[in-house]
């Protein structure tokens, strides 16, 4: 059993606003790699040719066949206990906002509602011509790269470095850390900007700060409370089960 404080436990059996948010640590579990562990998605590859409209301009074929094996891998991941928990825990409590970082689905798989997508989805294909976006969940892909109705090529929805995040989706999020009475940062590293200011809006504006990680962060000083422990193993602790 990870170490919670009394305080919090408290905090939530008053029924205090929570939001939470979520990175690859969160998915971690359920066998998803991260990104910059060993053995992370990065490793092997260049983050310029892989995840930078720069890249795909230059090799959509690389970047798709990049993605569609990455769809693959994902697609036969469940999600674990940790994602339950925050499904079971958001059933419960209507005012609980999840964002992540992840664009996996696997809290939608889950069943989480609501959930707030900052970096998109990978089950999601948007064109590259009329910016309009739909789900896609063929693995593999029977055409790479693949192509819209239109003719244009199809890009994956998700957001690339050196892009903008969904308008709607920071300020929602930006809404729910101002909100949150108890904000936990799930699972990420807590660097790539401007996710990563989330915390701090919570904290600033008043929220206990909690961390969740099998590791210590960037974020953990300005925490509040942090424990260490892997994700589907604290959050059925904290949460209940
Ligand atoms: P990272 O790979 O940077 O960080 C994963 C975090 O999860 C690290 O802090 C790990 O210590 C922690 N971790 C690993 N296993 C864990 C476990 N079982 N339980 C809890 N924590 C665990 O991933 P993110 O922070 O999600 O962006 O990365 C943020 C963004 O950077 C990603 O969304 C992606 C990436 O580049 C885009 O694609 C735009």
């Amino acid at each position: 059993m990870a170490a919670i404080s009394a305080r919090l436990l408290d905090l939530l059996a008053r029924g205090r606003r929570v939001a939470a948010l979520t990175g690859a640590g969160m998915s971690a579990e359920s066998g998803v790699p991260t990104f910059r562990s060993a053995g992370g998605f990065w490793e092997n590859e260049s983050l310029e040719d892989l995840a930078t409209p720069r890249g795909f301009a230059r090799d959509p074929r690389r970047v798709w066949a990049w993605y569609d094996e990455r769809r693959r891998q994902i697609s036969a991941c469940a999600p674990n206990a940790g994602h339950l928990a925050l499904a079971r825990f958001g059933r419960d409590r209507p005012g609980f906002r999840l964002i992540t970082q992840n664009v996996d689905g696997l809290h939608a798989s889950a069943g989480s509602a609501g959930v707030i997508l900052l970096h998109g989805d990978l089950f999601r294909v948007r064109c590259t011509k009329e910016g309009t976006s739909r789900e896609d969940r063929r693995v593999p892909l029977p055409e790479i790269p693949p192509r819209c109705a239109c003719g244009a090529m199809l890009r994956p929805d998700v957001v690339w470095f050196g892009e903008v995040l969904p308008e709607g989706a920071m300020r929602e999020a930006t809404e729910a850390a101002r909100r949150s009475e108890v904000f936990l940062s799930i699972g990420t590293s807590a660097v790539v900007y401007p996710a990563a200011a989330l915390p701090e809006v919570a904290k600033r504006s008043g929220a206990y700060l909690v961390e969740i990680n099998v590791e210590e962060t960037p974020l953990s000083p300005l925490a509040d409370e942090v424990i260490l422990g892997p994700a589907a193993q604290v959050l059925p602790d904290l949460l209940g089960t």
